[in-house]
């Protein structure tokens, strides 16, 4: 196995990446004569991901269910967020509506939010999901450590950055 494949291979035992989701994610293929074609493929998707896609792009469906826990992300409780699956009053209008919110922001630009919207708005309420850095008087079950690991977040900002409609 050459070194590529085997790559491939680890990523897939581990569950990392996924044929369908690497799909998404592919650069222009490159041709490699002589190799089978899925092994070609899948080398071309490791190629692709560590090149292109940032280290974080991963599940959308993993995404919504975090922004739905309460435990976790709860971001409706501030947010409308399309296709979370809750009554439109039900959910808080704190924060501005997430509709088309991929159309607006980048996918570095919602981790980036994701992980402290301090750097967009140093009064901001809305928690920084991703650092501990200058918080105080935080809930001992969170103490030292983010509400969402970067992984996480990652899932996050890839549901939302499919949200590229605005609402009607
Ligand atoms: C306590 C309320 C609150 C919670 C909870 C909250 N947010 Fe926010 N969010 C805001 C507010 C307020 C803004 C508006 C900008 C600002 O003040 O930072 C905002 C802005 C945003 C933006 C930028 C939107 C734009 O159009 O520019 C994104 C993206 C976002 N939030 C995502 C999330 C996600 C994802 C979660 C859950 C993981 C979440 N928010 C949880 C209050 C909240």
């Amino acid at each position: 196995m050459d070194m590529e494949a085997h790559l491939a291979a680890t990523l897939l035992a581990e569950g990392g990446v996924d044929e369908e989701r690497t799909l998404h994610l592919v650069a222009p293929k490159r041709s490699k004569g002589g190799t089978i074609m899925a092994a070609t493929r899948l080398a071309c998707c490791v190629t692709a991901l560590s090149l292109a896609a940032p280290a974080w792009a991963q599940d959308p469906a993993r995404g919504l269910a975090l922004m739905r826990d309460s435990q976790k992300g709860n971001c409706s409780i501030c947010h409308l967020v399309p296709g979370i699956g809750l009554p439109e009053d039900a959910q808080g209008n704190i924060g501005p509506s997430l509709a088309g919110v991929g159309a607006r922001l980048s996918l570095a630009e919602l981790h980036a939010r994701i992980t402290d919207a301090r750097i967009g708005n140093p009064d901001t309420m809305m928690p920084p999901y991703g650092t501990t850095e200058g918080l105080v008087d935080v809930d001992p079950r969170y103490r030292g450590r983010p509400i969402l690991t970067p992984g996480e977040i990652g899932d996050v900002a890839a549901y939302l950055s499919g949200l590229t409609e605005d609402a009607p």
